[in-house]
């Protein structure tokens, strides 16, 4: 069985022994439904750092939509089958109560970052992922954490936090996984049919596309966003959330101070009503 702990006393107590013993600690943290996405982590933190620690919660606080939340999937066993088989030394999955006592009143919130693509479509959002994840370092303090590039701003907006608190972890953010058609694995793919699985694969060929015209200069970093949501409902996505051309490193928008620095380009659009979010690197090749 693989080493599992619920309160931060036991995660505390764990990590102590480990750094008396000069081995260094990263942290993976998830909410669970584990897909090879979260495994390639995972094996990235195994490169990182001597021990690796994987955080399981599926924290309320940053579902704007209770349903959402309700529906989450949640495979705890397999999950644990499955970090078993990856080597890992330890599993943090803390009770509701753990993290949100009743009398629990704080709530962080990092601005600018958050007030544009997923904080404007998802009300609320980013500051449960910031109250969480602030949390969580505190009570473990790793050496390093790892995150996804497949939520870009949720990165950046740790990246913000972590720096502005001078919480001392690295964060190290980590390339997307795709399937064999470059769609960005994430735990709602399963509730696609097979029709919408073939329609969500579109997104990621969209946003490939455009990052390159725009690299390029065949499309102008101006005309990027209106040309990425025609080629959207060229490509048959009829609700799209956003696309968007932004700097890679604070999210602003571009303009002529910036274009020549590296950009991301970020969508979120929904697919049979579920949400999918993909971002692709814009390096200009001038
Ligand atoms: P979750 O959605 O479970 O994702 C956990 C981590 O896995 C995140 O850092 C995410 O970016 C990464 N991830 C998801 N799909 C990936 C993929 N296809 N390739 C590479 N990495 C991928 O993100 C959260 O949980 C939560 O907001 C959390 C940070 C745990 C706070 O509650």
């Amino acid at each position: 069985m693989i080493k599992e702990v619920q309160t931060v006393m036991d995660v505390r107590a764990q990590v102590k022994l480990w750094h008396d013993a000069h081995q260094t600690i990263a942290l993976v943290p998830t909410m669970g439904a584990l897909h090879e996405g979260h495994l390639s982590l995972v094996r990235h933190a195994k490169t990182k750092a001597d021990r690796v620690i994987v955080y399981i919660f599926v924290n309320p606080k940053q579902f704007n939509d209770p349903k959402d939340y309700d529906h989450y999937p949640r495979n705890h066993l397999d999950d644990l089958d499955r970090l078993k088989r990856e080597g890992v030394d330890l599993v943090y999955a803390p009770t509701l109560l753990q993290m949100y006592p009743d009398d629990f009143a704080t709530n962080i919130h990092v601005s600018g970052i958050t007030e544009h693509m997923e904080g404007a479509v998802r009300p609320g959002h980013f500051d449960g992922v910031a109250t969480v994840v602030c949390k969580l370092l505190l009570q473990v303090m790793p050496d390093i954490a790892i995150f996804g590039e497949k939520d870009y701003q949720q990165l950046c907006l740790i990246r913000q936090l972590v720096r502005d608190l001078t919480i001392p972890v690295e964060i190290e953010g980590a390339a997307t996984m795709r399937d064999e058609d470059g769609l960005a694995l994430s735990s709602r793919n399963v509730f696609l049919s097979a029709q919408g699985l073939k329609q969500a694969k579109r997104l990621n060929k969209v946003l490939f596309d455009l990052a390159a015209q725009v690299a390029k200069g065949d499309v102008s970093t101006e005309n990027a966003q209106n040309y990425g949501r025609d080629q959207l409902n060229a490509m048959g996505f009829q609700d799209i959330e956003y696309i968007e051309l932004r700097s890679a490193d604070h999210l602003q928008e571009v303009s002529n101070d910036n274009q020549n620095k590296p950009m991301r380009l970020l969508a979120a659009v929904r697919v049979e009503g579920i949400r999918l979010i993909d971002n692709v690197a814009v390096d200009k090749i001038n």
